[in-house]
């Protein structure tokens, strides 16, 4: 399939100063359709701006979307590379069996992604924690108001320069572990990325937000007896000198992020678990002194140090509320390697341009 250019008439102003996260979006935007019968179709990249829908389309009614997050980044030379937005287009495929939404061709959406970060590499910041957030998604778009699989998609590709999620940056965050609202059990949506996990939540987050925390620390719907993921990104707790973050247990997303520093720590020789982590474990394993830091591991959050997590009343602090040398060095490496500061043995960034 070819991918047609529509030139936009005017461009905008770059921004200038600190970025926020997710309110500012590049010129351009990759779009194509899906048509049964037909397949995907009439792929292009065109001018960034509102798109048009019937108010009976489906996805408004029914979510029946999924999404991704991955990011672009400039080197120190001015090349542009992406970090492991192959294993996230893999990721949407598997999102898009789960919401029985069609397939994408990764390859052929891979170079389309390429086409659209090379047009708009002007925008990508190079500031210190900044990048270029890309968020590809895929909604139903058949207009209907019964409850069945739609037959007609889009899916869009949307870019925005970014700085860190988390308005303080690196600063230490505090959580809100909540026992009430739950985010997924298994056989549900958890490890799928779809909007309706996120809507979910956002009750939950009100919580939170309320009681003067930032984000929310589930546990597993069924039990509410083990720690799953936090709102927005993974999480890794170091734990008397191991690592160790949640199993994925089909109820958690298989973070991209969570996977890389996995990789990164076994690299250099520290012992990473998998498992099940009940709370009640890990509130004892507070209190003898043994939990050394807590960070969350996301696209967005990156690397997101968690100094405070509020339980039942009470606030467990880790490393005195201050960013970990554990959380401090992998954030560093990584964004090294995302940045081509660094090495990478690993083979993780695409180079584009
Ligand atoms: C990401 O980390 O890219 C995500 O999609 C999380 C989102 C809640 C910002």
């Amino acid at each position: 399939m070819d991918i047609q250019f529509i030139k936009a008439d005017k461009l905008k102003e770059k921004p200038t100063g600190d970025l926020p996260f997710g309110t500012l979006f590049t010129d351009y935007m990759f779009t194509m359709d899906y048509t049964e019968g037909k397949g995907w179709h009439d792929a292009r990249i065109e001018p960034y701006g509102p798109i048009s829908l019937d108010p009976a389309c489906m996805v408004l009614h029914y979510a029946q979307e999924i999404f991704e997050g991955t990011k672009a980044y400039k080197t120190p030379d001015g090349h542009v590379q992406l970090f492991r937005a192959n294993d996230n287009l893999a990721r949407l495929n598997r999102s898009a069996d789960r919401l029985c939404i069609p397939r994408i061709d990764t390859d052929f959406v891979l170079d389309a992604l390429k086409q659209l970060v090379e047009i708009e590499k002007d925008w990508i910041p190079t500031d210190p924690g900044t990048s270029l957030y890309i968020r590809p998604f895929i909604f139903a778009t058949d207009p209907y108001i019964g409850v069945r699989v739609s037959h007609t998609y889009k899916f869009l590709i949307i870019l925005c320069p970014v700085g860190a999620y988390y308005k303080d940056g690196l600063k230490p965050t505090m959580m809100h572990i909540e026992r009430v609202y739950a985010r997924t059990v298994v056989g549900g949506t958890g490890e799928a990325k779809c909007g309706g996990n996120y809507a979910g939540s956002l009750a939950a987050t009100e919580k939170a937000h309320e009681a003067g925390y930032e984000e929310t620390l589930w546990l597993d719907g069924a039990t509410r007896s083990h720690i799953e993921e936090v709102g927005s990104c993974n999480v890794m707790f170091k734990i008397d000198g191991k690592f160790v973050t949640p199993k994925l247990t089909g109820t958690i997303l298989p973070g991209i992020t969570r996977m890389s520093i996995i990789e990164l720590l076994k690299s250099w020789g520290e012992t990473v678990e998998e498992r099940i982590i009940g709370i009640d474990e890990f509130v004892d394993l507070y209190h003898q002194g043994k939990v050394e830091e807590v960070f969350g591991m996301g696209t967005a959050a990156v690397v997101s140090p968690i100094g405070k997590l509020n339980y039942e009343g009470e606030d467990m602090v880790f490393n005195n509320d201050e960013i970990g040398p554990y959380a401090q060095k992998i954030y560093d490496t990584l964004c090294g390697i995302q940045r081509g500061t660094e090495p990478d043995p690993f083979g993780w960034v695409i180079p584009v341009c």
